[in-house]
């Protein structure tokens, strides 16, 4: 099965909408992902049947409140592939993710004098936890290096990868170049020398099949509102060797076995990490998100990604003054497109978009060390997803053409 975008654009109400005097289209879909019609209708009836807290009560909501929360995480297990559902923790989001395993995993491994790899195509989310973990143990962040074309540097990164290395931490797609990192390989160096691996999936379990066993990462982070679902949930999942071994990062309800007047222990896994009422109807919109993709197939999206990827890199090529970051091969890379067009600022560029109806980002993209190694202040950034027409590619080009056209005030 090929993937309809007509078809599947409406299942998404907000994207029939005109936005100045055009037809929006949304290629944002790096920052956050809109919602089809089945994931909203999810999260309603949960709220119009099932709604209790879970856990707690012994009457029927609470049951069923209970059975779809814990069946979400079924869901995402089966997803991600994961071993068992002990192994799946609900979180706000990928940052939270990162910032618990920074706080709880940097406390069980890492000790002055360690090292902490990461790289320099990182977000903010996959910096500054462990930059701030490194200060507190007065342990080293050491970044490896890019190709000229945006890639991982795997020469340097095997060479920095050593007995010193406590935590390797890497997006497995960039959000700025949009570039596949071999994730896979890179475990097994981490592991070689005895060094955890962390993964930052948010711009990959949207985008292709991810399998937590076969990558045989020890922890791998993502974010429920990039792939269809509501914001404020996402996952962490974990080895439960490593889950185990790890303290909660945050206390309270939910989480306890038995609490005295000076100690406290704690549940079994998954519940031992999260504390308090969850997110239950933000957990069940993903399972429907899920179901959305899975219905599609991931392949499929990865393939309709590749090719948007593929048809564009050309036609942007041959447009004289725009600069296009990231590996000219489509087959490396998903489909986060990163530009810039000469003499004009990526600000300008987006906002002149916005008058096409086309919704791109301009900025830094959460990745001022890259922004900074790539000698850039900043870029546009045009991110495709299943729901992107082979019109809406056109219409992507069509608006570099006009924005050239109106910034050069008829000198060209
Ligand atoms: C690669 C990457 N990591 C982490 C994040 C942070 O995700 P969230 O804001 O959902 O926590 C993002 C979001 O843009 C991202 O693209």
């Amino acid at each position: 099965m090929t993937v309809n975008e007509e078809k599947l654009k409406q299942d998404f109400p907000i994207l029939s909408q005109i936005v100045n005097d055009e037809p929006l289209v949304y290629l944002d879909n790096a920052a956050t992902t809109q919602k089809p019609r089945q994931v909203l209708d999810a999260v309603v009836q949960y709220y119009e049947t099932a709604n209790a807290n879970v856990h707690r009560g012994v009457h029927t909501l609470a049951a069923r409140a209970t059975e779809q929360y814990e069946g979400a995480r079924e869901t995402v297990r089966r997803f991600i592939h994961a071993e068992e559902t002990a192994e799946v923790l609900f979180t706000r989001g990928t940052t939270t993710s990162l910032n618990w395993l920074a706080q709880s995993l940097g406390d069980a491994v890492v000790e002055a004098g360690d090292e902490i790899l990461i790289s320099y195509m990182e977000h903010h989310s996959n910096i500054i936890p462990w930059q701030q973990l490194a200060k507190r143990k007065q342990a080293k962040l050491v970044y490896i290096e890019l190709t000229k074309d945006g890639q991982l540097d795997l020469a340097d990164a095997k060479a920095k990868i050593t007995e010193k290395t406590k935590i390797v931490a890497l997006t497995h797609v960039s959000n700025v170049l949009g570039v596949i990192n071999p994730i896979k390989e890179l475990t097994k160096w981490a592991h070689a020398k005895g060094a955890v691996m962390v993964v930052d999936g948010a711009q990959a379990v949207p985008h292709m099949p991810v399998d937590v066993q076969a990558l045989d990462a020890d922890f791998y982070a993502f974010s429920g509102h990039k792939m269809l679902a509501p914001t404020g949930i996402g996952v962490l999942y974990g080895k439960r060797v490593w889950l185990e071994r790890l303290a909660p990062v945050e206390f309270g309800g939910e989480m306890i076995d038995f609490v005295y007047e000076q100690d406290s222990t704690w549940k079994e896994l998954p519940w031992k990490f999260e504390a308090g009422t969850p997110n239950m109807s933000g957990a069940i919109g993903l399972a429907a998100a899920i179901d959305y993709l899975e219905a599609i197939g991931m392949e499929n999206i990865f393939a309709q990604e590749q090719a948007v990827a593929a048809y564009l890199l050309p036609k942007l090529a041959a447009i004289d003054g725009v600069t296009v970051y990231g590996p000219k091969d489509a087959s490396l890379r998903t489909g986060v497109i990163s530009f810039n067009i000469d003499e004009l600022h990526p600000h300008d560029v987006a906002t002149a978009f916005d008058m096409e109806g086309v919704a791109v980002r301009a900025g830094h993209h959460c990745a001022q060390p890259l922004m900074r190694y790539m000698d850039l202040a900043a870029t546009a950034r045009a991110s495709f997803y299943v729901y992107n027409t082979q019109a809406d590619a056109d219409k992507f080009i069509d608006a570099i053409q006009k924005t050239k056209e109106f910034f050069s005030y008829g000198l060209n």
